[in-house]
């Protein structure tokens, strides 16, 4: 830790695959905004953590698989060991394979949704009592915009488990609320990650921004006043919604 900050009214935010792409940009800016932050991720999340240092604030980071219950139960372990109590999480970890339905084996099919959907199950079900015990608990769950969308094409699996995101988020929100917890999802379009780099053409890239009311690729950092938006103490009134940052490429 670099600063003397020692203030830890904020409580901790945790982030499930934070090495890379958005849940890095979300854990660092939770940090800037005071609050401690632990992350499971399959990779090594050391980057994340020492821009995270840098802003004065704790960092812990565990590798694991956030879909395995073990994993999960560790590490929720190590936070509460090891940070003040948990006021936010932000289920980030998610894949999306490209594949046709008639490519989607069953195999893979599971595979999205034990990655994209139990992880959440696990992660959420681990920390919900820490989340409700301080009254104005943040969980915040990222869909897609796809889910809006019959152009997408070979994300069949992708699209049922993040359609189920938002009605797991719409339900969890109904159950929480009495607790002063608010539950809800942000649905970026396509954002210009390391993994949308790797895998998506230029050509591809310009059919999206033509798509779009404003013609510009998202960027990570353009969602991240969305996620601070949603996480706000001040914001007690906002749940069950599903926030999209898509550039107007799909309007709900
Ligand atoms: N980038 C986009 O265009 C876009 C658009 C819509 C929604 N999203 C959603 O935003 C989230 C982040 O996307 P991204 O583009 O930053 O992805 P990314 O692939 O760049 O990063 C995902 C991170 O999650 C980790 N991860 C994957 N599976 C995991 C697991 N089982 N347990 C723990 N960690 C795991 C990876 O190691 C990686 O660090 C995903 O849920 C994705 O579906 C992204």
């Amino acid at each position: 830790m670099s600063s003397g900050i020692t203030d830890t009214a904020r409580g901790t935010a945790v982030v499930t695959g934070a090495a890379r792409g958005l849940g890095q940009h979300f854990a660092v800016a939770l940090a800037e905004a005071g609050h401690d932050v632990a992350i499971l991720d399959l990779d090594d999340a050391s980057a994340t953590r020492e821009l995270i240092e840098t802003t004065g604030r704790r960092c812990l980071t565990v590798c694991g698989d956030a879909s395995d219950p073990q994993d999960v139960h560790s590490f929720v372990a190590a936070v509460r060991n090891g940070l003040p109590p948990t006021r936010v999480l932000v289920n980030n970890a998610g894949i999306s394979p490209y594949a046709s339905f008639v490519d989607t084996d069953f195999a893979l099919w599971q595979r999205v949704s034990r990655v994209n959907l139990d992880s959440m199950y696990l992660m959420t079900h681990g920390l919900v009592e820490d989340i409700c015990a301080n009254g104005h608990g943040r969980i915040v769950n990222l869909t897609s915009s796809v889910v809006w969308d019959a152009q997408a094409r070979n994300m069949t699996a992708y699209t049922m488990t993040k359609s189920a995101i938002v009605g797991f988020t719409r339900a969890l929100a109904g159950e929480l609320g009495t607790q002063g917890v608010t539950v809800n999802c942000i649905a970026p379009g396509i954002v210009l990650t390391p993994d949308i780099e790797d895998r998506v053409a230029e050509s591809q890239l310009e059919i999206y921004r033509n798509r779009q009311a404003i013609p510009h690729i998202t960027a990570p950092e353009d969602l991240i006043s969305t996620l601070l938006y949603l996480v706000d103490e001040r914001t007690r009134m906002v749940t069950g919604t599903t926030l999209p940052v898509n550039a107007g490429r799909v309007i709900v």
